[in-house]
């Protein structure tokens, strides 16, 4: 990790129209991203995460301020700057192989090349022996594996990521936080998370960006400066879990409740 930001995001604003009214969603975010961090953007349903992260895609365009990718101004989506969608995005029709080639067609690559490319990254993802699979064969934590085989295979700097573990159980959850953290170590692709669960930020950032409501800004970035694996159940996890909570609003001093036994 060295200190020239991969992303610089200086004063940007957001607005929608909505029913001939102009609606700020996000208002004076200023962010920068080092090379091989992760980051996970937090905050509630509705506060612009996701409205951030296809700015930072290229999917949309800011009213005013910039979003820079290694010094360029970031105005239309590239391949140095993939997007994970909550979604998949897998092609039905095609078996797990060939879904992982399509991010590299249109590209030099002869089709030797794609498929080695998509093998060495099937493999890395544990998908090595399901190559002729179809999506709808596979559980849903192996089809956000093929999903994640795809992006990295596309070898981007940035990888952007829209609550990807969020239609999981826990357990899946868990095991493909560890598989990205394994992955993300071994391919050293800076990551930008999007989620709302302060655990899963926890457990994968290196810094935690905490957002506001109404409109969406930035009201505190909380460094997780412990080793990964994180232990979940530890000391360290509670006092970022504790310190977040408090942000949200989320720890009472006392029961709002009155019990009567
Ligand atoms: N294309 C759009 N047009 C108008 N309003 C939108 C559009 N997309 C999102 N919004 C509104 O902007 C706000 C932020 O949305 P979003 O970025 O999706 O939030 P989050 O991902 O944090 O849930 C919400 O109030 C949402 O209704
Ligand atoms: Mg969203």
């Amino acid at each position: 990790m060295n200190d020239v930001p991969v992303i610089q995001i200086g004063n940007l604003h957001k607005s929608y129209e909505n029913k001939g009214k102009s609606e700020q969603v996000l208002k004076d975010i200023n962010l920068n991203i080092r090379k091989g961090e992760t980051i996970a953007i937090l905050g509630k349903s509705g506060c612009g995460k996701s409205t951030l992260l296809n700015l930072i895609g290229g999917f949309l365009t800011t009213d005013t301020g910039q979003i820079h990718f290694k010094g360029e101004e970031v105005t239309k989506p590239g391949r140095k700057i993939v997007m994970l969608f909550q979604d998949y995005g897998l092609l039905p029709w095609r078996t797990v192989l060939k879904n992982v080639e399509l991010g590299l067609e249109n590209t030099d690559l002869s089709s030797d090349q794609r498929r080695e490319k998509a093998l060495y990254y099937l493999n890395m993802v544990g998908l090595d022996d399901r190559l002729d699979r179809f999506p709808s064969q596979l559980s849903g934590g192996m089809q956000q594996r093929v999903a994640i085989a795809r992006a990295l295979a596309i070898e981007p700097d940035v990888l952007l990521m829209d609550e990807p573990f969020g239609a999981l159980d826990t357990f899946t959850r868990y095991f493909l936080q560890d598989e990205l953290l394994k992955i993300q170590k071994q391919a050293e692709t800076t990551v930008i998370l999007v989620t709302h669960d302060i655990d899963e930020s926890i457990y994968l950032a290196d810094r935690v960006v905490i957002m506001g409501s109404n409109p969406g800004q930035i009201i505190r970035e909380v460094p997780i400066d412990t080793y990964k694996p994180r232990d979940r159940s530890g000391d360290d996890f509670q006092h970022f879990r504790k310190l977040i909570l408090n942000e949200f609003e989320l720890i009472h001093s006392k029961p709002s409740i009155e019990f009567n036994i």
